[in-house]
């Protein structure tokens, strides 16, 4: 029997520690996320797809592209190498909080009628979506100003964020399929959030280590779930930054997994039922006051 080589297409080249140390460099410069050897599987599947997209030969060319600045592929290879998993009302107690302790207390001591969120890092818009649902379902600010800023730095998922589509999969993860039927309208086999929702977030394209006051100040800022990506420094860079956009009454909400403590001093955290919030330290806030 005459057996051939197997032939290995030019793509399928494995990730060499030279590319893998180039990809993860310049992941980190233009995001800070780190990656490295124990996301070597991941790297290489991805810039294989990559590749494919761009119409390049494999791995090599889509550094050897990069090298010399393409900015169209640099979208790509960000885009493709930062993770966006997210879903609706992701972890149940922040929400809980939210509607039973957070919004009420809003409520009852803020003068001024205007409530203003962040959804730092907000992936393909569930997390700020289930904020604007939230607020609206707790009744509490008919007759308030809302502004809810929505941001991250990949295009791709904001795309799909402002233009509020969801597949029957991703509604599927967490949205209550009573909310389903209130908040959105069925196209074919894809899910269409109501325009009563859509309209109260603003999405923009925004580096969590950039100076954020350019967007405003905020009541609350929800930045869960990225921080673990990031090495210390440029956690406490990112908390500094979001302690520079809080009022003195704000809040900020973190991922399960994630915390102040040992990375930034200026935070005390605000008990609430079931799981904890984050207030500018040593200030007279009124979530110090019962
Ligand atoms: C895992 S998702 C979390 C989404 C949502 N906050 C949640 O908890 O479900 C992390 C998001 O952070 C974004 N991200 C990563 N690094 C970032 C950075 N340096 N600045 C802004 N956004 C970033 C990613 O594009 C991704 O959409």
């Amino acid at each position: 029997m005459d057996i051939k080589p197997k032939t290995i297409r030019k793509d399928e080249k494995p990730l060499s520690d030279y590319h893998l140390q180039f990809i993860s460099s310049f992941i980190y410069q233009r995001s800070g996320i780190v990656l490295g050897e124990t996301k070597r599987y991941l790297i290489e599947s991805r810039l294989k797809t990559v590749a494919r997209i761009a119409g390049l030969s494999g791995i090599e060319e889509v550094c050897n592209s990069l090298a010399n600045n393409t900015s169209q592929l640099e979208t790509l290879v960000l885009d493709a190498l930062t993770t966006n998993e997210t879903s609706w009302f992701r972890d149940a107690k922040p929400w809980n909080a939210l509607s039973n302790d957070v919004l009420p207390k809003i409520k009852k001591n803020k003068n001024a009628q205007i409530l203003q969120i962040w959804s730092a890092a907000c992936s393909t818009g569930q997390e700020p979506y289930s904020i604007a649902i939230k607020i609206l379902e707790s009744g509490l600010f008919n007759d308030w100003t809302i502004r809810i800023v929505a941001t991250d730095i990949s295009t791709q998922v904001l795309e799909q964020a402002r233009e509020g589509i969801y597949s029957q999969l991703e509604v599927s993860r967490g949205m209550p399929i009573r909310s389903l039927m209130k908040y959105f309208t069925q196209v074919g086999d894809v899910w269409k959030i109501k325009s009563e929702i859509r309209d109260r977030v603003t999405f923009k394209e925004h580096l969590l280590q950039k100076d954020p006051r350019y967007l405003g100040t905020f009541d609350l800022v929800f930045c869960r779930n990225v921080l673990i990506y990031f090495d210390v420094e440029t956690k406490r860079k990112i908390l500094n930054h979001i302690h520079s956009a809080l009022t003195n009454d704000g809040l900020l909400a973190l991922g399960g997994s994630e915390t102040t403590y040992n990375i930034s001093d200026d935070f005390e955290t605000v008990p609430t039922t079931g799981t904890v919030f984050y207030a500018k330290k040593k200030l007279q806030h009124f979530w110090k006051k019962e």
